[in-house]
């Protein structure tokens, strides 16, 4: 059995919605049922609660577990989170552990200054040293980051990005890719050991992005380069958690200083998944881009 964690979350829903979508039978973590509605209705899914943070709750969903994929938030407590998990799948008997992880596309990226990155470092070497097999998986910045209504820069009121990012390209990924690489993963063998890096397929500046969505969308979409800090106050206003707030202003801060963004696309490639370009991904939420609330 497959133990999918975090699978209500942004990437975890989108892997547990790939096992429905390949008949594929999958075990997913939730903390509470009554946010899992949508997993419970696809069909080859089980759905089983329990806290990462509380072992003692774990029993049934670690049951006859093989493999996991884990995920859970980059909040201040994923370090805690994870390990605790690890060690409670280990006494569990699962064998592998795929570590959903994060590495920034910005060439010169410090770790340091970004705290999400260097806890998933840490968490990697924790799992690297727990006698478990493991495989890192480990994208760039999410494409969804630019969707509404999530915390986002994009205002569709506006027809804008607002955005402090200068002239610094990124190169983010469809988490739809990740989704179907993951579910390759997990159902194919000589991966142990081993860290699979992916970014999406074009290194782009804020300009091109709002390029594409204004494309997707047939009307202008411009990108507004704002001051750090007021976005800090506009994402504040909007009653965006501070906690959020601070991590998207720290990595900006380092983005910044990174003016290029690393491409790379081997792990698609190795796992015949094609890349999702952006302008494919604008097209396919348009009707978010324009205003309309529906789901990822
Ligand atoms: N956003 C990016 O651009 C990006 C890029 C690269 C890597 N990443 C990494 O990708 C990972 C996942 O991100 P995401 O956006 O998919 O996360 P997300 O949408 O915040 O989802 C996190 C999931 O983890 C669950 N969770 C949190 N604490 C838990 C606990 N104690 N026990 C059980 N489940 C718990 C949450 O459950 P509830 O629904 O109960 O809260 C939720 O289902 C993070 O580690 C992040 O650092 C993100």
């Amino acid at each position: 059995m497959i133990l999918v964690t975090g699978a209500t979350g942004l990437s975890g829903s989108a892997v547990i919605r790939e096992f429905a979508q390949q008949k594929a039978p999958v075990r997913a973590l939730v903390r509470n049922r009554a946010n899992a509605q949508a997993l419970e209705a696809l069909p080859t899914v089980e759905v089983v609660e329990g806290d990462m943070l509380r072992p003692e709750t774990l029993g049934a969903a670690l049951r006859d577990v093989d493999r996991v994929l884990m995920i859970s938030s980059a909040s201040k407590r994923m370090v805690q989170t994870q390990c605790m998990f690890i060690d409670e799948a280990r006494q569990a008997g699962v064998r592998h552990i795929v570590k959903l992880s994060g590495k920034e596309s910005g060439i010169g990226f410090n770790p340091n200054h970004f705290r999400s990155t260097w806890e998933h470092e840490h968490i990697e070497d924790y799992l690297e040293h727990s006698g478990l097999a493991w495989t890192h998986l480990r994208p760039s910045q999410f494409m969804q980051f630019y969707l509404p209504p999530a915390p986002t820069a994009v205002n569709v009121a506006k027809n804008a990005l607002l955005i402090p990012m200068e002239n610094a390209r990124l190169s983010p990924v469809d988490v739809e890719d990740i989704a179907k690489v993951a579910f390759a993963l997990l159902h194919s063998e000589g991966h142990e050991g081993k860290s699979y890096d992916m970014t999406g397929p074009e290194a782009l500046t804020m300009a091109e992005v709002a390029e594409q969505i204004s494309q997707a969308i047939g009307k202008p979409f411009r990108y507004v380069n704002i001051p750090l800090e007021e976005m800090r106050q506009a994402w504040l206003a909007a009653g965006i958690p501070a906690e959020r707030v601070d991590t998207i202003s720290e990595v900006l801060s380092e983005r910044i200083r990174c003016v290029d963004s690393r491409v790379t696309l081997d792990t698609h490639k190795m796992f015949g998944v094609s890349p999702t370009t952006f302008a494919e991904f604008a097209r396919r939420n348009a009707a978010v881009f324009r205003g309309k609330t529906m789901p990822l």
